[in-house]
């Protein structure tokens, strides 16, 4: 399963004939706070063991020439010369980040890059971010440049805003950047900060991929945010200096109904009710109550499917199959949404069991394959010894 640092390094020697060195930034899964990060909220994701490796040793020019292992392709980038915008095309995360490390004044050198990567692609774990911050660690390892975790996610966070086109949140790049083996991070979105949630030992985390990913899952994405953005339009007025649906709670929002059209109210009591429920389930985790924090998962997938609208029949049919499983404190879909992976919260002697009744499930119900993966917090970003 694991993508391998060896390996990684060893291709870099064959192809250009030096030793590098290999930074790694891994993928994650969101325990609970779906699409709440750019409504300055809340969201509690843990780092996983899959990952992306980059080895990379400096040029004497300012080009990158990058190989991917997994496409068997390579690509080339002027540090001197950069558009502002990508090609629609997978290099566009490595070039964006570049681009973007350069205008916070971090001035590069030019590298030879290998990637790899065991993140599963396209999946809602995060395959994009494990890229962005691994480029972005070895870019700066490369230039002799320290990597601060925060600014890089930021940094990271803008690449794919301005120049790969997808107006997502901080939350990936922030747990890929910071986070901690053993806990999920309850993030908040407004200020940065970030507190470790430990995951205890009799809990598993265990995600399942349902296969299914639908192509206009980033317009989806774009439209979903701007909702959000409409709704605190609509209830600025009445609501005085309200900056993100952040600063709305649940009664509120409830008091100013009237004020919404029905589909942007919905849009926004996801968002409300959704920060709520990130909250309670990191009280529920620090207090062993698992149960409450399954319910609360639970809760936060029937709000995803009913009120955003993210989720998709393969989706809900795996949740709501692992919700009837015993064993299972609480499920959920998992990222962006339009398919992907549910994460699971099952006690650690359940694992095996519950993962079987999940894929015998899915393939009578469903007549796909699920992949079902038990995952552990791993850390965030950063070198690894050769
Ligand atoms: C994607 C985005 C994140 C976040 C999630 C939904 O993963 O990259 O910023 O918005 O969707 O919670």
């Amino acid at each position: 399963m694991n993508v391998q640092a060896r390996d990684v390094a060893q291709e870099f020697g064959h192809r250009f004939g030096r030793r590098p060195t290999v930074s790694r930034a891994p993928g994650r899964v969101n325990l609970i706070g779906e699409h709440t990060d750019y409504n300055d909220g809340f969201v509690m994701p843990a780092a996983l063991e899959f990952a992306t490796l980059v080895a990379a040793s400096p040029r004497t020019d300012r080009r990158l020439h990058v190989y991917s292992i997994i496409l068997d392709q390579t690509r080339e980038f002027d540090l001197d010369a950069a558009a502002e915008t990508g090609r629609h095309d997978w290099s566009d995360y490595i070039f964006g980040v570049a681009v973007m490390l350069e205008r916070s004044g971090r001035r590069l050198s030019g590298a030879d890059l290998v990637v790899s990567t065991d993140v599963p692609l396209g999946s809602g774990l995060s395959s994009s971010a494990a890229l962005e911050v691994s480029s972005a660690h070895a870019l700066l390892t490369a230039s002799g440049l320290h990597f601060e975790p925060i600014a890089v996610a930021k940094i990271c966070q803008r690449a794919e805003n301005d120049y790969v086109g997808m107006r997502c949140g901080i939350m990936d790049q922030y747990v890929s950047a910071c986070g901690v083996a053993g806990a999920a991070l309850l993030i908040d979105c407004r200020t940065l900060e970030s507190r470790n949630v430990p995951i205890a030992p009799n809990l598993r985390l265990l995600v399942a991929n349902s296969g299914v990913r639908h192509q206009h899952a980033g317009g989806e994405y774009n439209a979903r945010r701007e909702a959000c953005e409409e709704g605190v339009r609509l209830l600025k007025p009445a609501l005085g200096p309200i900056k993100a649906l952040r600063d709305v709670t649940p009664e509120v929002l409830e008091a100013n109904r009237k004020r919404l059209p029905e589909l942007i109210y919905r849009r926004c009591r996801h968002i409300v009710t959704e920060n709520a429920r990130v909250l309670e389930a990191e009280r529920a985790l620090i207090a062993g109550d698992f149960a409450a924090c399954g319910a609360a998962m639970n809760a936060s997938h029937a709000s995803m499917r009913d009120d955003f609208e993210i989720t998709c029949p393969e989706v809900d049919f795996l949740a709501e199959l692992a919700q009837a499983t015993p064993g299972v404190f609480g499920s959920r879909m998992t990222g962006g949404g339009f398919g992907g992976c549910t994460v699971s919260l099952v006690e650690a002697g359940a694992v095996k069991r519950v993962s079987q009744i999940l894929i015998d499930g899915y393939r009578v119900g469903c007549g796909r394959d699920a992949e079902v993966f038990d995952c552990s917090p791993s850390d965030g970003a950063g070198l690894i010894p050769l």
